[in-house]
C-alpha cells in the first residue's frame, strides 16, 4: 500500500535551502478593492491564484497577508508554507455560502492534516465565493515561522524565494461553515517557486486594520459524527471477560460486523489519530496518537478506562512505542528519531526525555518507524524503516539503511544516541515497510510487510491483486541477520492468473521485468521467502500473537490503490509450533485463505482508503495489544475521532 505521496518527498532543511534557487514563477499583481498588492502565483492548469503579501520588516516572527482564489469545483484548497504536505503551517480554505472559510492545519503525519494552534487567520475583505469562484484573503499571524520535526525553529526568508505548494480536493468538506471541518484527501497538488521579497509592502498594518471585516464571524458550528450502528452479529449476554459496554464513551462512528464467538466493545472515543498501544507493567494501556502524544488509560477490572490524561505533549510522535520488560522505561518515535524516557506506571509519569537514536529518514512515503524491545534481551530496541518511496532502489543497498530493521544495543548508548544508519546491526533488510512487528514465545521476531503498488509484469498491470503483503519471520534478533527479504526487486504472486508468460503459484517469487540477472530464479535462491502471504493492499499496520502463540491477529489498515477497495478489518492467522519447536503459519505458502476476518467493515468497497480523508466511512484498524487477562485491544484510526475497542472471545 501507499500513503498519499508527500507533495515534495524531500523534507530536510536543506531542501528548504535548495528550493530557493529555482525559477521564480511568482509576479506581483495588486488589489484594487483592497489596495494590496501580492506576489502573486497562478496555476493555469487548476485556475488557482495565490497571492502573499508581507510587512517591509521580516524579522521574525512576522505576519502575511495570503489570498486564494480557486473555482467552485475546488470544494477545499490547500496552501502549504514550507512547501510539503507534512510538517509545516498550512492555510486550507473553502467556500461557505457567500463567503468562505480558513482554516490553520499542521499535517504531523500522513493523515487529515489536524487544527494548528500555533498559526490564526482573520478574514479580510475580499472574501467572498460568486457562482464560479471562491476568493479567501486573510491575515495570518504564525504561518511565516514554525518548529520542524525536531523541533528547531525555521521561518521564511522573507527577502528571499521560497517554494511553496498546493493542493485541492474536489469532494464537499464535511461542514463548510466550520474552521475544524474534516476534507478529504486532495485530488491534485503542485508547488512552485514564490518571490517573498516582492511581497513586501509598504503600509501592511494600516491595510490590515482598513480591510479588517466589520462582520462578525460567525462560530464554528458543531461538526456531526456518523453514529449509524447495527447490532453485532454476536448479540450474546454480558460476559465476564469482555464488557457488554463502557460509560460515556458514545457510540461507535461506524458499524462493524465480527466472526462468531467474537464480541467487540468500544471503549473510548475522541482520540487523535490513535496508532501503537503499549501495556505497562501495571495493566495501564498507553496509546500514541499520532501528531499529539502519548495518552494514558487506567483501566478498570472490566476491561473499561478508568480515568485518561496525556502522559507525553509531542507532536513529532506518530506511531512507534515500546517498554522496557521492566516496565521502568519508556521509548517512541518519530519520523526522525526515537526517544526515551524514566517511566512511573504507577503514577503515570515519565522522567526527562533521551534522544537514542537520530538520522532517520526525513520524509519519502513512510513516515513511521515502529519499535520492539527483545523480551529476553531487554537491552536491545529493535526499530522497522520502510522504504521512502513505492519503489526505493537504492535500498538494494542495506548501507542505505531503508526497507530494513536494525537492532541497537541500548546499554551501549552513545552520547547523543545511535545514527539510524551507522549504528547498529540489521535484522534483515529488503521489507519494503515492515510496520507490525512482534515477538513470538521463542523470543523470534516477526513482521509483516506492506508490498508495492502500481506492479507490472512485463508491462501489463497486475496491479489490483498483486503482489501479495507479507508476514516475514526475521528469527533471533541477537547475532547480526543481514538475510535479504526480496524488496525492491522481488515480489510475491498472490492472484498467478494475471500472469501470463509463466505459470506461477501463490507466494512465489516474480520480477517485474525478468532480463540479465533480474529473473524470478534469482530471486528464489537469494531472497528469503514469506512465511505467509496476504491480501494485496491490505495495508497491514499490526500484528501480535495470542499469548499461547496459538493466533497471530493482524490489523488491515486499508487500501489506497485498488479498486474496490480492500481491507479495513482484523484478522487471525492461525499458528503452530512445529517439530523444530518454531512457530510457523499452519497454512502453506501457497495458501490465500490463512487469514480470517474477525472484525470488518460491511460494505468495504465504501470505505476510503485514500490517505487523509474526513472519515473513512469505517473504522480503520491500525494498533493491537493484549492485555494480561488476554483480551485483545485495538486503536481505530480515523483523524477525527479515533476509537479505542476491545476485542475477545464472547
Ligand atoms: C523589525 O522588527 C524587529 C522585531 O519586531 C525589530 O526588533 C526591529 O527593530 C525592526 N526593524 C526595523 C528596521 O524597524
Ligand atoms: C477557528 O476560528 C477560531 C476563531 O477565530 C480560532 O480561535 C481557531 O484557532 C480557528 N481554528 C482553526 C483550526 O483555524
Ligand atoms: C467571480 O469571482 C472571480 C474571482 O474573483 C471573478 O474573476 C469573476 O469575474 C467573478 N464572477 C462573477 C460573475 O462575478
Ligand atoms: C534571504 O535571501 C536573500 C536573497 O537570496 C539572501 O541575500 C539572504 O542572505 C537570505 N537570508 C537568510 C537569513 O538566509
Amino acid at each position: 500500500m501507499r500513503y498519499v505521496q508527500v507533495v515534495s518527498s524531500a523534507l530536510s532543511l536543506a531542501t528548504y535551502a535548495l528550493a530557493q534557487e529555482g525559477e521564480v514563477a511568482s509576479k506581483v499583481v495588486c488589489d484594487a478593492a483592497t489596495k494590496i498588492c501580492y506576489s502573486s502565483y497562478s496555476d493555469a492548469g487548476s485556475g488557482m491564484t495565490f497571492g502573499i503579501a508581507l510587512p517591509k520588516n521580516v524579522t521574525a516572527p512576522y505576519d502575511a497577508i495570503i489570498k486564494i482564489t480557486a473555482p467552485v469545483e475546488n470544494t477545499w484548497v490547500g496552501f502549504a508554507w514550507g512547501g510539503q504536505m507534512v510538517w509545516n503551517p498550512l492555510t486550507v480554505a473553502w467556500a461557505n455560502g457567500k463567503s468562505a472559510t480558513v482554516s490553520a492545519r499542521f499535517a504531523f503525519s500522513m493523515g487529515l492534516p489536524q487544527g494548528y494552534d500555533g498559526a490564526e487567520h482573520i478574514l479580510l475583505k475580499g472574501t467572498t465565493t460568486n457562482t464560479t469562484h471562491w476568493t479567501v484573503n486573510a491575515l495570518c499571524k504564525g504561518c511565516t515561522g514554525w518548529l520542524t520535526n525536531e523541533e528547531l525553529a525555521y521561518s521564511l526568508n522573507g527577502t528571499g524565494t521560497t517554494q511553496f505548494a498546493w493542493a485541492y480536493g474536489n469532494s464537499a468538506v464535511e461542514d463548510p461553515a466550520s474552521n475544524t471541518s474534516a476534507f478529504n484527501v486532495h485530488a491534485a497538488f503542485g508547488h512552485w517557486i514564490h518571490d517573498l521579497n516582492a511581497a513586501r509592502i509598504d503600509n501592511f498594518e494600516s491595510l490590515v486594520k482598513s480591510n479588517l471585516l466589520t462582520a462578525p464571524i460567525a462560530a464554528p458550528a458543531p461538526s456531526t459524527i456518523v453514529t449509524s450502528v447495527v447490532p453485532s452479529a454476536t448479540n450474546k449476554p454480558a460476559n465476564a471477560v469482555i464488557p457488554a459496554s463502557c460509560a460515556g464513551v458514545g457510540n461507535p462512528a461506524f458499524q462493524s460486523n465480527l466472526a462468531s464467538g467474537w464480541k467487540a466493545t468500544k471503549i473510548a472515543g475522541g482520540l487523535t489519530s490513535p496508532r501503537s498501544i503499549q501495556f505497562d507493567t501495571a495493566g495501564n494501556m498507553l496509546v500514541v496518537q499520532a501528531g499529539k502524544g502519548i495518552s494514558y488509560h487506567a483501566m478498570g477490572a472490566d476491561g473499561c478506562t478508568t480515568s485518561t490524561k496525556m502522559l507525553v505533549t509531542l507532536n513529532s510522535l506518530n506511531h512507534g512505542i515500546a517498554m522496557s520488560p521492566d516496565g521502568k522505561t519508556l521509548y517512541a518515535s518519530s519520523m526522525t528519531q526515537a526517544f526515551s524516557w524514566p517511566y512511573d506506571a504507577a503514577a503515570g509519569t515519565v522522567g526527562t526525555r533521551t534522544t537514542i537514536i537520530t538520522g532517520m529518514f526525513n520524509g519519502g512515503s513512510h513516515l513511521t518507524r515502529t519499535l520492539a524491545v527483545a523480551p529476553n534481551l531487554p537491552n536491545l530496541l529493535v526499530v522497522s524503516h520502510g522504504s521512502n518511496a513505492n519503489i526505493d532502489t537504492a535500498s538494494a543497498d542495506k548501507k542505505t539503511a531503508r526497507a530494513i530493521i536494525k537492532v541497537f544495543d541500548l546499554s551501549k548508548l552513545p552520547s547523543g544516541g545511535y545514527n539510524y544508519v551507522s549504528g547498529g546491526w540489521n535484522a534483515g533488510y529488503g521489507q519494503r515497510n515492515d510496520v507490525g512487528i512482534t515477538f513470538d514465545n521463542n523470543n523470534m521476531l516477526w513482521g509483516v510487510e506492506n508490498s508495492a503498488d502500481d506492479i507490472k509484469r512485463n508491462g501489463k498491470d497486475v496491479h489490483t491483486n498483486n503482489p501479495s503483503e507479507k508476514i516475514h519471520y526475521m528469527g533471533d534478533v541477537s547475532k547480526p541477520n543481514d538475510a535479504w527479504y526480496g524488496y525492491p526487486t522481488c515480489l510475491t504472486v498472490w492472484q498467478p492468473s494475471d500472469f501470463t508468460d509463466k505459470q506461477f503459484q501463490v507466494g512465489d517469487w516474480f520480477v517485474q521485468s525478468p532480463s540479465g540477472s533480474t529473473t524470478d530464479e534469482n530471486c528464489k535462491a537469494q531472497a528469503v521467502a514469506p512465511k505467509l502471504t496476504l491480501m494485496p493492499h491490505s495495508a497491514p499496520i499490526d500484528l501480535k500473537f495470542d499469548p499461547d502463540n496459538t493466533n497471530l491477529y493482524i490489523t488491515y489498515h486499508g487500501s489506497w490503490n485498488r479498486s474496490p477497495t480492500t481491507g479495513f478489518k482484523v484478522v487471525q492467522v492461525a499458528i503452530q509450533k512445529g517439530a523444530d519447536g518454531n512457530y510457523t503459519p499452519v497454512a502453506p505458502l501457497t495458501s490465500t485463505t490463512g487469514a480470517v476476518d474477525i472484525f470488518w467493515n460491511p460494505a468495504v468497497e465504501k470505505c476510503q482508503g485514500n490517505g487523509p480523508s474526513f472519515s473513512s466511512g469505517c473504522f480503520r484498524p491500525a494498533g493491537l495489544a493484549f492485555d494480561k487477562q488476554a483480551r485483545l485491544y485495538m486503536t481505530s484510526d480515523i483523524s477525527s475521532n479515533g476509537e479505542l475497542w476491545v476485542l475477545g472471545k464472547a
